[in-house]
Formats: C-alpha cells, sequence, structure tokens
C-alpha cells in the first residue's frame, strides 16, 4: 500500500497528501475507512490528484455538513472527484437549483414512508426467497449470492419488470460498478454494459409510454416539470442514477453488516438475545460503515476551515470520515450496537439527501431480521482473505459457511 498519509508540502496552511490511494482497486477489508480516520485526526483539508486535476478532501464531520449544506456554492454538476467536467448527467443526483427541486418533489411521494409501508409484505417475501436459495447448501458468496440479489429483484418489483430480468441487471451492475477489479478490459465491458443498460430503459420507455402500468417509471413519464413532459433523455438519466442509487447502495450496505457480524460473534449473540436491538444496530452500520463518498465542485474561491479553495476544483466529502469523527460521536472508533443517539451522514446532507432511505432501512431490517431467524450461526469460509475495492468502498466477495 502507498504511504497515502505522508505530508509532502505545505504552501497554503492545508497539508498536501498524496492521494493515490483513492485508486487503490483492491485493499484488505477496512483498509478505506482506516485511512478517512488517520486523515482527519492530522488536518481538517488536504488537497491531492485525481485524474489530472487538483482536487480537496474535507474530512471533519461539521465542514462535511455545511459543505452539504451550501449548495449554492458547491455544486452538484460534477460528483465524482476525477471528473469535474462529467460528459454525463445523473438526474436527480447531478441538478442543482429549481429543477433538482422540482425532479425531488415529483420523485419524494415513490419512496414516502406510506409507500415503503405498504412493500413490508414483499420485502420480506422476496428475501425469504434469496435464503431458500441458499439455505441447504451451508455456504455461500454472500455478495453474489444474497447481496447484489435482493436490491435487484426489489428494483424489478418497483420498475414493473420480470423477475428473470434480475440476473441480466446484476451482471450489468457488476460490469458496470466493480468493472475495475473484476475485468481484464474494464473499460469495453464498462461501456458495453453501460450501452445495453441505456439499450434495454430506452426500449421499456417505448412501452410504458406506449402502454402505462402501475409503476415507477410510469409514474415518471406522467409527470410534467414547469408545466411540460419531461424529456426522454432526462427519463433515461433518472433510470440510470436508479440503477447506481438504489442498488449497489443495499447491497455494500447489508454486506458490511453481514462481515461485522460474521467476525463479531458477541454482537451477533447479543442481536441473537435481543433482537429489539436491530434498528439501532443498522443505524451503527449505516454510521461505521459509510461506504459513498461524493464530491462536489466548488463554483467560485472560497474556503472550507479556513483552507482557500479555487473554483473550478473538485471537493471530495467521504461520509465515513464524517461519521467516525470523535468531535461528534463518543466512541467513534467503535461499533455500538445500541448507540441511542446517532445523528450520522450515511445518507448525505443538505438538499441532495438520499430519498431511499426509508426504503434502504426496510431492506437492510428485513434481511438482517430473516437471516438470523433462519441462519443464526455462521461464520467467514476459513482461509479467506475479505478485501476491498475503492472508489464507491465495498467488499469485493464474502464467502461464509454455517453448519447444515
Ligand atoms: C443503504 C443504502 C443507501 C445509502 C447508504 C444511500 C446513500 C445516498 C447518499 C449518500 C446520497 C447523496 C449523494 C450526494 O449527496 O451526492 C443518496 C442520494 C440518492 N439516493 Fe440513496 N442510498 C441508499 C439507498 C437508496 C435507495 C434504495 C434508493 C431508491 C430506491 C435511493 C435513491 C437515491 C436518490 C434518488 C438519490 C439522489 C437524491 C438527489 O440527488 O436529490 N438510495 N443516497
Amino acid at each position: 500500500m502507498p504511504d497515502s498519509n505522508q505530508i509532502i508540502d505545505n504552501p497554503t496552511g492545508c497539508p498536501i497528501t498524496d492521494h493515490t490511494e483513492l485508486n487503490v482497486p483492491m485493499a484488505p477489508v477496512g483498509w478505506h475507512f482506516d485511512s478517512f480516520d488517520a486523515k482527519r485526526e492530522m488536518a481538517p483539508v488536504h488537497t491531492g490528484e485525481a485524474g489530472g486535476h487538483q482536487y480537496y478532501l474535507v474530512t471533519r464531520m461539521a465542514d462535511i455538513r455545511k459543505t452539504y449544506q451550501t449548495a449554492e456554492v458547491f455544486s452538484n454538476s460534477a460528483v465524482s472527484v476525477g471528473e469535474p467536467n462529467p460528459a454525463y448527467k445523473w438526474i436527480p443526483e447531478m441538478l442543482d437549483g429549481h429543477i433538482h427541486t422540482a425532479w425531488r418533489q415529483l420523485l419524494t411521494p415513490l419512496w414516502s414512508p406510506a409507500a415503503v409501508e405498504k412493500l413490508k409484505p414483499k420485502l420480506r417475501q422476496r428475501f425469504n426467497e434469496v435464503i431458500d436459495r441458499v439455505i441447504a447448501r451451508g455456504e455461500c458468496d454472500i455478495v453474489a449470492d444474497v447481496a447484489l440479489l435482493f436490491p435487484n429483484v426489489i428494483f424489478m418489483e418497483l420498475m414493473g419488470l420480470p423477475i428473470d430480468d434480475a440476473d441480466q441487471f446484476q451482471k450489468w451492475e457488476v460490469d458496470i460498478l466493480h468493472g475495475d477489479s473484476r475485468s481484464g478490459d474494464n473499460q469495453a465491458v464498462r461501456m458495453g454494459a453501460m450501452g445495453e443498460v441505456v439499450g434495454y430503459f430506452d426500449k421499456l420507455i417505448t412501452q410504458r409510454q406506449a402502454e402505462p402500468k402501475d409503476d415507477m417509471l410510469s409514474y415518471v413519464l406522467a409527470q410534467r416539470i414547469d408545466g411540460e413532459p419531461i424529456p426522454r433523455e432526462d427519463v433515461l438519466a433518472f433510470c440510470l442514477l436508479m440503477f447506481m442509487a438504489g442498488l449497489d447502495t443495499v447491497a455494500a450496505q447489508l454486506t458490511y453488516n453481514f462481515h461485522h457480524l460474521a467476525t463479531h460473534p458477541e454482537d451477533r449473540a447479543r442481536l441473537l438475545a435481543e433482537p429489539q436491538l436491530w434498528p439501532s444496530a443498522i443505524e451503527e452500520f449505516l454510521r461505521f460503515y459509510a461506504f459513498v463518498t461524493p464530491s462536489r465542485k466548488a463554483m467560485q474561491d472560497t474556503e472550507i476551515a479556513g483552507c482557500p479553495v479555487k473554483a473550478g476544483h473538485m471537493v471530495h466529502l467521504p461520509l465515513v470520515s464524517a461519521n467516525r469523527d470523535p468531535r461528534e460521536f463518543a466512541d467513534a472508533d467503535k461499533v455500538v450496537i445500541d448507540r441511542e443517539v446517532n445523528r450520522h451522514l450515511a445518507f448525505g446532507a443538505g438538499p441532495h439527501r438520499c430519498l431511499g432511505s426509508h426504503l434502504a432501512r426496510e431492506e437492510l431490517f428485513a434481511a438482517m431480521t430473516l437471516w438470523h431467524e433462519r441462519i443464526p450461526n455462521y461464520r467467514v469460509a476459513p482461509g479467506v482473505q475479505v478485501m476491498e475495492h475503492g472508489g464507491q468502498i465495498g467488499i469485493e466477495s464474502l464467502p461464509i459457511v454455517w453448519d447444515v
């Protein structure tokens, strides 16, 4: 691993660090989180370089929260640290101002607490089916067999798509989001899969325009913004965001939850004995294993924590660094499954805070409780070293075993 925390210059009052580690494709599990912890305790703002562009890394909760909340200065027109001028747009994630507010207003009812309440029986049914597929085997890979599959199936339900297409979606998801680590010709594989996803949704839009159904896409197609129908390419950009926001996030979180409980039998035993602790344990896993690492683009010269920030540069705002800030949380570096007050930022902050947080929490709750009712005791398969990829941080593969 590179010695990423070494300060190599200090001309601005902000440490300049070697940030090659943002591109580390594979590291032992927990490595990316530890690296942010070390930086946070060294300085509130660092600078680095990604994709040939200088950027800023903000490490402490108060500064991270404030930056997310100052949307008039820090724009969502670019959200990946190495890409200040992206050629693509995800909706609503990469919109600013009035048009963003209009999209949020039309999407909010889709994942309101009341809408999610109605979905609960379906979530339980679908997760039980996931368990049915593996329970007799006594072993599975949590990532491939459980965590990727479950949110995919739920996405199919919400979009009114045949459940049989879930396997194809899972393959596209792996090729697009994890191409770096899993395939040789990464770029070609990723672009090919992206083209296929766009083609799939394009066809679906045509079908739903001709024959609307009771599903999410038909609902969006029927909406107007500022009195005008939504352009087709914007509906497509929404479908693409849904693909990324709703699938890989739940999968990554589920995998960290399972990894924690497979390696901390004392926490698992307590949850089996006191199942009323599941909601606080799930919140604590969200806090401690917050894998989403968004960025914003500075639209004017400004400052963060006294460090000058130049217009046009990206500002990297890793949520886990906020969530493990000892200035905000007692025992910030420990998983406390019965933590009572837990104002974490795992779902972000400011105008782009996650729209799917109610659904995400219910998916996590259904999965964790049902699994532990049916397979309470399990462990990481012997001899396996669990590895984690960077970017949107996530565990690569988690083989576990249990007695049958
Ligand atoms: C554990 C699971 C999840 C986590 C940790 C998570 C986290 C996040 C975060 C941090 C953001 C803000 C990104 C930013 O500020 O740039 C976000 C945005 C978003 N999420 Fe989630 N998310 C999860 C699941 C979901 C699900 C299940 C859905 C919907 C089905 C969803 C829909 C969205 C949407 C639409 C946005 C964009 C909101 C906007 O731009 O205004 N998310 N999510």
